[in-house]
């Protein structure tokens, strides 16, 4: 469903996401190195806990929310991934100073 270009040629970078090693082409946002590495879902809803992912892909449905090196409720779509970088799944939205 989501591929990349096959005329592209970037450089790479390695982030994990849960803590397995991934990569992403320079210059991705977090949710499209998610989606090219066949990650659909990046986050659980509070209420029933229905899987959820990126959807517009440009920062308003925020159903792309992630915790990114610890800090909880990043839009993974408006985020660049860099060398390094530890992304994990959220559960829910996080209250304001809950971050690691
Ligand atoms: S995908 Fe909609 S806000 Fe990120």
């Amino acid at each position: 469903m989501f591929r990349r270009l096959s005329d592209r040629k970037e450089s790479s970078v390695s982030f994990t996401f849960n803590g397995v090693p991934t990569m992403a082409s320079q210059d991705d946002s977090v949710a499209a190195a998610l989606l090219a590495a066949g990650h659909c879902s990046t986050r659980r809803t509070p209420v029933s806990g229905a899987a959820r992912g990126p959807y517009c892909m440009m920062g308003v449905c925020f159903e792309c929310l992630v915790k990114i090196d610890g800090r909880p409720n990043r839009q993974a779509c408006l985020t660049t991934v860099v060398e390094g970088m530890r992304v994990e799944t959220q559960n829910g939205a996080a209250m304001p100073g809950q971050e690691e």
